[in-house]
């Protein structure tokens, strides 16, 4: 008989996980309607453990990946959801019982020692016909499209076999799919892969480079000229591990570094800024600027004081907690013709957040739409984002969506009203967790203004654990 889960408070409430894959045909449209001509599937994925923790530690980082999928057709809905079947998935399940941890360093259980650890829980992706559900210590694993039924772990036909970040940008100009792998020479290096992959899905660029220092680097950016690696210093320390320390720690000892090359270059070209200790699960997105025969890269990212739900590298006490760490939106200017490795910051607005998104068919580009999730009640444990915000870059205003009390959202993304429509110009899409009902609903927002509330809300069979990242696959 299966273990009851602890009370640990990244397995409480709705960061617990759901114990049933459904399928449910036809959903519930309980207000509004869905709007015409918005076909296709919203995929999203996040930790759901199979078993309870082998020991005391638990981070909601390992815990293995679901995808839930919210198919939307001709105003109708449908939903299902399914665990990624990885190695590390079908040993536990075959065993029974949890084999690998979900504490960072912990030994696995008897049985586990040679199973290939992948929990694919961070995001989902489409690209060259195939779904892929990504963390970012592994490889990418590939799932059906529409039955999410399991296809097998994907090395791109065998031209890369290493990690894969959780978060590949999609050029909208050429459809390229680009990504990077860090700890690309095997646990605690400083090796990060850069790849290039076309729109058909075939890898035509793979490459090494040496980072600053081994860390947890989990996203990058691109521009449609350049890519930035940002290191920060969620270090990951041999040594430090060797003694018994934490796997990943902040020490602010070695600063913010962030690597800059351009995409027609080679990786030994990338130059390296430096700035002061920072960390940043996400950026929103980047530019090349050319102005006076000079050539500038701008980056909008989500910055925190310190990196949180990690503790510190010198064993000092620390606030690991995700609810409530200081996060703002600023703006970061690198001066690729200038004789200074600084860079500038500017402030863009006062209201922090996480999951920042935008209209992405202007990734790499200039652009003024921004959305992302953020609380404006009071802090509550347990319950991380209550409000989606939509920020003009261009004029600095502010719309928000407050879904009511007991109720939580989740990370915004949006699809545009119609291939052409101007940038911005369509839907917010979000799950909103509702606490009274344990129960979660797809909401659908005009971008017109999302502070008028759902144009459609739909509601799902099972509610869907806070989790991390998710995209739009329109319909062909
Ligand atoms: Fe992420």
């Amino acid at each position: 008989m299966s273990k009851p889960f602890p009370n640990n408070p990244m397995l409480q409430g709705n960061f617990a996980p759901v114990m049933a894959e459904c399928a449910a045909p036809d959903l519930i449209v309980a207000e509004g309607e869905i709007p015409a001509g918005m076909n296709g599937t919203l995929y999203r994925n996040g930790p759901n453990p199979m078993f309870p923790p082998l020991g005391n530690q638990h981070h909601w980082f390992l815990g293995e990946g679901m995808i839930h999928a919210i198919h939307l057709e001709d105003g109708k809905a449908s939903y299902r959801n399914r665990w990624v079947q990885t190695e590390q998935y079908r040993a536990q399940r075959k065993a029974g019982h949890r084999l690998i941890g979900t504490g960072f360093g912990e030994p696995p259980a008897p049985g586990g020692e040679g199973v290939a650890h992948n929990v694919a829980n961070t995001n989902v992706v489409w690209h060259g016909g195939k779904l892929l559900a990504l963390d970012e210590g592994s490889r990418p694993f590939a799932m059906d499209g529409d039955t999410l039924e399991p296809k097998g772990s994907w090395t791109f036909e065998g031209k890369y076999e290493g990690p894969m970040t959780a978060h590949p940008k999609f050029d909208p100009k050429t459809g390229e799919m680009l990504f990077f792998g860090y700890m690309a020479a095997g646990p605690g290096t400083p090796d990060i892969s850069y790849q290039v992959v076309d729109a058909s899905g075939r890898l035509t660029r793979s490459e090494m480079f040496k980072a600053p220092y081994a860390s947890m680097v989990h996203d990058f950016i691109t521009t449609d000229e350049h890519v930035i690696f940002p290191i920060f210093p969620a270090t990951i320390d041999v040594e430090r591990i060797m003694k018994g320390g934490p796997v990943i720690a902040w020490d602010p000892s070695v600063g913010t570094r962030v690597g800059i090359m351009a995409r027609n270059a080679s990786v030994e070209t990338i130059r390296w800024f430096e700035g002061d200790p920072c960390y940043v699960y996400h950026p929103m997105n980047a530019w090349t600027v050319h102005e006076g025969g000079k050539t500038k890269v701008v980056a909008d990212v989500m910055k925190y004081d310190r990196v949180p739900l990690f503790p510190n590298a010198d064993g000092s006490k620390a606030d690991t907690r995700f609810e409530g760490a200081a996060s703002v939106l600023v703006r970061w200017t690198f001066d690729l013709d200038g004789n200074t490795n600084a860079y500038s910051e500017e402030q863009l607005t006062d209201l922090g957040g996480e999951f920042p998104r935008l209209d992405e068919r202007f990734t790499g580009l200039g652009y003024r739409h921004g959305f992302y999730a953020a609380n404006t009640r009071p802090l509550s444990a347990g319950k991380p984002f209550d409000t989606l915000v939509h920020l003009d870059l261009a004029t600095g205003k502010r719309r928000t969506f407050d879904p009511g009390a007991g109720r939580y959202v989740m990370e915004p993304v949006f699809v545009p009203r119609s291939a052409a429509a101007p940038e911005g110009d369509g839907w917010l899409t979000t799950l909103v967790y509702d606490e009274a009902r344990n129960l979660s609903d797809f909401v659908v927002l005009d971008t017109d203004d999302i502070s008028k509330g759902p144009i459609a809300r739909v509601e799902l069979p099972t509610r869907v654990p806070f989790g991390f990242h998710g995209n739009w696959r329109g319909a062909a």
